[in-house]
C-alpha cells in the first residue's frame, strides 16, 4: 500500500488541498468519463489468464534461444519496460551474470554512436528484438527496428529473423500491426484503450520483466490491490500537487532515494509532462536521484528560487550491506561501523526533508515500503490514477499529446515525409 505523507507541507502552505475536488475527479474517472483511454484502470482483465500464458511462453522462447533481447521503443513505449526492469533487477542486470539473456534497450533517441553501440555488442552472440509501438510509426524506433531487422535477417535468413522478433504494438491498427500481420510475426497487444504513457502494466513492461525472470502476474495483482484500496492515497497527492502549483510552485522535483529507481524518475517525468503540461499551464516534471543529485542540486533546492516543491519517493530494496569497522577515525565516521546502509538511507530522506522545508521548501513524501514486484506494480498504478486526477482537477484531457504530435508533424517536414 502506498502513503502519501503531507507533513512536508505544514507551515509552507496558504490554504488546504481541496481533497473534495480530488474525489470528484477521481469517481467520475472511475467512472467511466474517460471512456475509450482508460483501460489501464483494469490491468487485470486485459492481462488474461490466455495473454499470460503467451507471454509466458514468449518469455521462455527468448531466454532459451537469446543471448541477447533488445528492446525498441521511445516514450512510454521504452520508459515502461525500462522503468519494470531497473526497479526489480537494479540497473546493473546487464553487468550481473544471470541465467536470463542480457536486455538492452534502443530506439530511443537518434543517435548512430547509440545505435552502433548496441549492434556492437550483438557480435558472435544471439538475439531477439521485441520492438514495442503503439501507432507503429515513430521514427526513433522504425529507425532503430529497420537496423535490427536487417541485422537478423542478414544472420538467420528470413525465416530465423522472423522467429526472432515479437512486436508489441495495438492488436487491431497501425503500421506496425500490418507489418507484423504480412510478415507473419509473433505479437502481443497493447489494449486500444491504453494509450503510451499508461501502458507499463501491459505486455509493453511485461514482457521484459518476464523475460528478466519475475512474475508479472505479481505487477498487476499490486496495482490491483492500490485501485482496490488505494483512492485516498492517490487523490491526497494529486490534491496537494494542484493547491501548491496554485500557490506558485511550478516544479515538482520528484526525488528517488534509490538508485535502481532512475528509469522509473523518466517514466514518472514523462507521465506527468505529457498529461498535465497544456494550455500554457501546468507543474514542470523534473526528476533527481537523493541522495546523488543532492551534490549537484542540492544548493539549488536549498537556496535557489522558491518555485519548486518536492516529493520524495521511498522504497526499501531487499539487500542488506552494513558498513565494516574501519579504524581510522580522521572522517569522524568510525561509530557507522556495522550499520546498514539502508538505514543512513533512511536517516538520509529525514534530514533532507528538514533543510528543504526550513529553505521554504513543501515536500510531499510517497513510501511505497519494501519494494517488491507487487509494491511496484503498486507506484505505477498510484502515480497514474494520480496523474490523471491532477490533470482533471486543472481541466485538460490527461491522455492526449497534442504539444508532442506538433514536433513530429515538423520533423516529418524536414525529412521530406
Ligand atoms: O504517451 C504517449 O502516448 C507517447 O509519449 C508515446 O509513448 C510515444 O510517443 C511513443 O509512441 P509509440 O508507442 O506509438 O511509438
Amino acid at each position: 500500500m502506498i502513503i502519501t505523507d503531507l507533513s512536508g507541507l505544514e507551515g509552507l502552505i496558504g490554504g488546504q488541498p481541496d481533497l473534495a475536488q480530488a474525489a470528484g475527479a477521481y469517481d467520475k474517472l472511475m467512472a467511466g468519463a474517460y471512456a475509450g483511454y482508460d483501460g489501464w484502470l483494469r490491468p487485470g482483465r486485459a492481462y488474461d489468464g490466455a495473454l499470460d500464458r503467451r507471454l509466458k511462453d514468449t518469455a521462455a522462447e527468448i531466454r532459451e534461444s537469446s543471448d541477447v533481447l533488445v528492446v525498441v521503443g521511445v516514450g512510454g513505449s521504452g520508459l515502461g519496460p525500462r522503468a519494470v526492469l531497473d526497479a526489480l533487477c537494479s540497473p546493473d542486470y546487464n553487468l550481473k551474470k544471470k541465467a536470463s539473456p542480457n536486455i538492452y534497450f534502443a530506439g530511443d533517441s537518434l543517435s548512430a554512436p547509440e545505435l552502433a553501440d548496441v549492434v556492437s555488442l550483438l557480435e558472435d552472440r544471439d538475439f531477439s528484438v521485441n520492438v514495442v509501438s503503439k501507432s507503429g510509426s515513430t521514427l526513433e524506433t522504425a529507425a532503430a527496428f529497420r537496423v535490427f531487422y536487417s541485422l537478423l535477417r542478414e544472420r538467420y535468413g528470413d525465416g530465423g529473423a522472423r522467429a526472432r522478433v515479437i512486436v508489441t504494438t495495438d492488436p487491431e491498427k497501425g503500421a506496425l500491426r500490418a507489418f507484423a500481420e504480412e510478415n507473419g510475426l509473433r505479437s502481443l497487444p497493447i489494449p486500444p484503450d491504453v494509450g503510451g504513457r499508461f501502458s507499463a502494466l501491459t505486455p509493453v513492461g511485461l514482457l521484459t520483466a518476464a523475460v528478466a525472470g519475475e512474475d508479472p502476474c505479481r505487477l498487476i495483482a499490486g496495482a490491483e490491490e492500490q485501485l482496490a484500496s488505494g483512492r485516498e492515497e492517490a487523490l491526497r497527492y494529486a490534491a496537494a500537487r494542484q493547491r501548491l502549483y496554485a500557490e506558485g510552485k511550478s516544479i515538482e522535483l520528484c526525488a528517488f532515494f534509490e538508485p535502481r529507481m532512475r528509469s522509473l524518475c523518466e517514466w514518472w517525468k514523462q507521465l506527468f509532462g505529457e498529461s498535465e503540461c497544456k494550455n500554457g499551464r501546468g507543474i514542470f516534471p523534473a526528476g533527481a536521484i537523493y541522495t546523488t543529485d543532492l551534490h549537484s542540486l542540492g544548493q539549488c533546492v536549498q537556496e535557489g528560487e522558491r518555485n519548486l516543491f518536492e516529493t520524495f519517493v521511498r522504497v526499501t530494496p531487499g539487500e542488506r550491506l552494513a558498513l565494516p569497522a574501519w579504524g581510522y577515525p580522521g572522517d569522524g565516521l568510525d561509530p557507522l561501523a556495522g550499520r546498514e546502509l539502508s538505514l543512513l538511507g533512511g536517516a538520509a530522506v529525514e534530514a533532507v526533508k528538514r533543510a528543504h522545508m526550513a529553505g521554504g521548501v513543501p515536500v510531499i513524501g510517497v513510501d511505497a515500503g519494501a519494494l517488491t514486484p507487487e509494491s511496484l506494480g503498486a507506484l505505477l498504478m498510484f502515480f497514474e490514477t494520480a496523474c490523471a486526477v491532477s490533470a482533471m482537477m486543472q481541466g485538460v484531457h490527461p491522455f492526449d499529446q497534442p504539444g508532442v504530435e506538433a514536433y513530429k508533424r515538423n520533423l516529418r517536414g524536414a525529412l521530406g515525409l
